[in-house]
């Protein structure tokens, strides 16, 4: 741990932070033409050193807005932050030398390089000019952009531009790294061989902040998932927390006849271990359950009792979108429109 002070003595300071990254009671209200726009709403989290969490959340849940509050980019309206002990708030220059943030408003000038893009951030951080280039190339190497570190950024592709910018986070080799949606948009490749560096860095020792939409991601690197709604945390555990929630698995039947819907959701009730969802098309149901493939059976046995005929049935394990469903009653594709979402909140003050 750092010999960083702790906040001044005149502040009611908590007890020093068990979480090398904490946030307690952030708050921030946007103030945007159709009214006040509450992004967090009593956000809390803790990070242990060394560890990975995901906040996991749909588009406008407030991650990107937790990530600038935290590091240093917007001043929340209320809350506790600290970065190993050092409060954010009051501190930022001291936070800003051990954090490192890579994310959509990370500045790139396109007509540079890569490389000169990098050297430009290591002076930002007063590296020594031939340290700076030292990094610069260390870096352009560990993300393969060796071929394109000296091309202009305007020729790459969006997985090289998502290795740049991460690679910019790194720059100044920080203890604590904030990536917010890292592989959002990226092909299935590109995401898998970032996921490979992300790992590497975690397995060095780097304490990770990173914010998702997919549940996957979060289930591959992060130790704790925080699941986050109208900028705060609905649920937080390991993704097999989560999931189990949930049940191991849910059985998924297809309808032939939507006339059959009822009937068939009383079976699934029978054997689930939590209530049938329905899907808007009224002939989809699916219900977790506890044993897949006994459930499976059973279901479809009484099912053909019934003879309700199917298109289609199976097992499917949970996903992390499962729990979201669970959590808010509403699928993480729901995103509401923009206008709709901040009349809620201005009706929700
Ligand atoms: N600069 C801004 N002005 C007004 N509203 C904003 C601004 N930035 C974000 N918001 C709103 O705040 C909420 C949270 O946004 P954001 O933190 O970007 O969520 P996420 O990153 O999870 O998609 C959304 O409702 C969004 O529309
Ligand atoms: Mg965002």
């Amino acid at each position: 741990m750092s010999t960083s002070p702790n906040p001044s003595p005149g502040l009611p300071g908590p007890a020093p932070a068990p979480g090398l990254i904490q946030a307690e009671g952030v708050r921030k209200v946007y103030n945007s033409k159709s009214g006040p726009v509450r992004a967090l709403d009593g956000l809390d989290i803790s990070v242990p050193e060394g560890t990975v969490m995901a906040l996991l959340g749909p588009n406008g849940a407030g991650k990107t807005t937790a990530v600038k509050v935290l590091t240093t980019l917007i001043r929340p309206d209320a809350g506790t932050l600290t970065i190993d002990g050092m409060n954010v708030l009051t501190a930022p220059k001291d936070v800003r030398r051990i954090i490192g943030v890579s994310g959509q408003y990370a500045a790139v000038d396109e007509n540079l390089t890569g490389q000169e893009n990098l050297r430009m951030v290591g002076r930002l951080y007063h590296l020594p000019g031939r340290q700076a280039r030292a990094r610069a190339a260390e870096l352009i190497d560990m993300f393969e952009l060796t071929d394109a570190g000296n091309r202009p950024v305007k020729g790459y592709s969006g997985g090289m531009r998502r290795r740049l910018d991460l690679a910019g986070a790194l720059v100044n080799s920080p203890r604590v790294l904030f990536l917010d949606e890292p592989t959002t948009g990226l092909d299935p490749r590109s995401r898998l061989a970032l996921w490979d560096v992300i790992k590497d860095l975690v397995a060095a020792g780097t304490t990770l902040l990173l914010t998702t939409q997919y549940l996957e991601e979060a289930d591959q690197l992060a130790d704790t998932v925080a699941v986050i709604d109208h900028g705060a945390v609905i649920a937080e555990g390991t993704s097999d927390q989560l999931k189990s929630r949930i049940g191991g698995h849910s059985v998924a039947v297809a309808l032939v006849d939507g006339n059959d819907a009822e009937t068939a959701r009383g079976i699934l009730a029978r054997y689930g271990s939590g209530t049938p969802h329905t899907a808007d098309d009224g002939r989809s149901l699916e219900v977790a359950v506890q044993n897949g493939p006994a459930s499976l059976q059973l279901i479809l046995a009484d099912l053909q009792a019934e003879h309700i005929d199917l298109h289609d049935a199976g097992i499917r394990r949970p996903t992390l979108d499962d729990v979201f469903l669970q959590l808010t009653g509403r699928p993480t594709e729901a995103d509401p429109e923009p206008e709709a979402a901040q009349d809620k909140e201005g009706a929700r003050r």
